[in-house]
């Protein structure tokens, strides 16, 4: 029996070398669900073929003596409660397709997944009008991927730093990591003083190192504590923050990995600002 809101994911075949495995599978899969409002329980057998294997299955069952990058085939198809079904995937053709759209193979291989994750929720490839509705969504929905990940992994990254933590007055450690435009990270934590007003945030850490690089623009910041409650900037960096990334996006982790997302511009909704000629 399968737990409501669980897919089970099965793969078969070879994508070796092409850094595809099932736990990234179930993550594209997770996050496509989520934006997709659906939280369907099944199935799903992921298989990975030759060229000459898809051929057959093509000419098989769609009469078309082509080879092809993805076919879906959902047991009770469009059911967006229930996905049950089979996506196979030709890793060569990905591969040839990666070449031309200059990507990898991996980002072309999840591209034809979330394709066929959407076949199975129902989307249609046939019109025309359909097909460009479809490719939209799925550049969308992979975009968000990304997003998730980038945060996933520096919640990661923050969690990491808060063990450099220096709190031996607090005992609170905290982690920060700052994702600069340039697709750099820094990590941050903080440093604690005798004095204690002489105490350095580990937001500020990690902006520090970032601006003492000359990175200036930045895209995401991942904040975590060791308390189970999400942990979020400061006042104090926040209006630091501010100064360099008004609409940062601010992840803020608990202890135990989970976040929420806020942009810095809801935290702190009226910044101090400075007019300038002293008037
Ligand atoms: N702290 C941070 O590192 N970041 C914040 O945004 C708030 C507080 C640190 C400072 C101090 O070492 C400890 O947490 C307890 O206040």
């Amino acid at each position: 029996m399968v737990k409501k809101g669980t897919l089970q994911i099965a793969l078969t075949g070879n994508a070796g070398g092409t850094g595809i495995n099932r736990q990234l599978l179930q993550d594209v899969a997770r996050i496509v669900f989520q934006n997709e409002n659906v939280s369907p329980e099944g199935i799903l057998s992921v298989s990975f073929l030759e060229k000459e294997a898809i051929r057959a299955v093509k000419k098989q069952f769609f009469h078309q003596d082509v080879y092809t990058d993805v076919i879906a085939f959902g047991y009770g198809e469009g059911e967006r409660d229930r996905v049950w079904g089979e996506i196979l995937i030709c890793v060569p053709v990905a591969q040839e397709q990666a070449r031309e759209q200059g990507h990898e193979v991996k980002e072309e291989i999840l591209f034809l997944f979330i394709h066929g994750l959407l076949h199975l929720l129902g989307y249609r490839d046939d019109p025309e009008e359909a097909r460009e509705i479809m490719d939209r969504r799925v550049t969308e929905l992979f975009r968000l991927f990304t997003e998730w990940q980038w945060r996933k992994t520096l919640v990661k990254k923050a969690y990491e730093a808060r063990n450099f933590a220096y709190a031996p007055y607090s005992h609170f450690r905290v982690g920060a990591a700052l994702l600069g435009d340039n697709g750099e990270i820094f990590t941050g934590c903080n440093v604690e003083n005798v004095s204690f007003g002489l105490t350095i945030c580990a937001e500020r850490v990690a902006l520090g190192k970032a601006l003492s690089v000359g990175v200036r623009t930045f895209r995401k910041l991942a904040v975590v504590s060791d308390s189970s409650r999400f942990c979020f900037p400061c006042g104090a960096c926040r209006q630091v923050l501010f100064e360099f990334a008004p609409s940062l996006e601010v992840i803020s982790a608990s202890c135990s990995l989970d976040f929420q997302v806020f942009r810095l511009d809801e935290l702190l909704p009226y910044s101090f600002r400075f007019d300038g000629d002293g008037a």
